[in-house]
């Protein structure tokens, strides 16, 4: 367990997880069409990805050394009836043969499956101990985006390190999120979500919950929407791992993209 939470979380206590699961429900979703073309650049800049053993089996190098964050809830579509009903998609026995260093899965605090998530997670944490495998909770909100405020955050995170998470991933809050971060025992990495207008945007939240506590990210679709993925992944990971203030990080950005537009 020690070693593979090593794995992922680097030695200064920080962790950029670079996540390219969002096709389980979403589909292709755009610039995510073909996952191994868009992580190629990116692979060198990230700490892990996170990916369904599908991608993984089909887009991604084998000789790829980078861990792997296996996720392995799944079982809706955007165009379902309800994303929360999600069951557990892949075995814990699949996770091992794929050299997975930890494995995430979605839990829906408040959700008419919330019982069935939250048991989903107690009985794959159950499993992944017995082999030392760390199982990271995706507090997930489906549609409901304005569920992301401090209150409903710590109380999902605080429930999943509760029922044995090892590492939890959440969304930022502007206001409170310190109190996310205070009520729940075990790291907390954070999402992005939709991809945002700017990426000072984005910088500056990463930044701030950092600041409040969190020790990374595991964040998607603001890096490889971005019309300059590698330039916003590289100040992201000043960010996380050079203490770089959103400023720097911003000039880095505009370095690493070539021109000032
Ligand atoms: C949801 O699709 C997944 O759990 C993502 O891994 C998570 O939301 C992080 O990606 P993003 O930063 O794009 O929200």
């Amino acid at each position: 367990m020690k070693n593979r939470l090593a794995q992922l979380i680097q030695r200064d206590g920080r962790a950029l997880f670079l996540p390219i699961d969002h096709g389980y429900f979403q589909g292709p979703t755009r610039r995510l069409e073909r996952p191994g073309e868009t992580i190629k650049p990116l692979l060198p800049y990230a700490d892990a990805i996170m990916l369904t053993r599908g991608i993984l089996r089909s887009c991604v190098d084998p000789e790829n050394t980078k861990p792997i964050i296996l996720r392995v809830s799944g079982g809706t579509s955007v165009v379902g009836e309800d994303l929360s009903h999600e069951g557990i998609a892949t075995s814990v026995k699949e996770a091992i043969r794929l050299n997975a260093s930890a494995v995430s899965l979605s839990i829906f605090v408040g959700s008419k499956y919330e019982h069935d998530t939250l048991l989903n997670l107690a009985r794959l944490v159950d499993e992944c101990e017995d082999y030392g495998i760390p199982v990271m909770a995706v507090t997930a909100v489906g549609k409901e985006l304005e569920k992301r405020e401090a209150r409903y955050l710590a109380l999902a995170c605080r429930i999943a390190a509760e029922l044995g998470a090892r590492v939890v991933k959440t969304y930022y809050c502007k206001e409170g999120f310190e109190k996310v971060v205070e009520g729940c025992p075990v790291p907390i990495v954070m999402a992005g979500g939709p991809k945002v207008d700017s990426e000072m945007e984005v910088f500056e939240f990463v930044h701030d919950g950092i600041q409040k506590g969190a020790i990374g990210v595991n964040l998607g679709r603001n890096i490889w929407q971005h019309d300059h993925p590698v330039a916003m992944i590289k100040a992201l990971r000043a960010i996380i791992h050079e203490n770089a203030t959103p400023k720097e990080a911003h000039e880095l950005f505009i370095e690493a993209r070539g021109s000032r537009k």
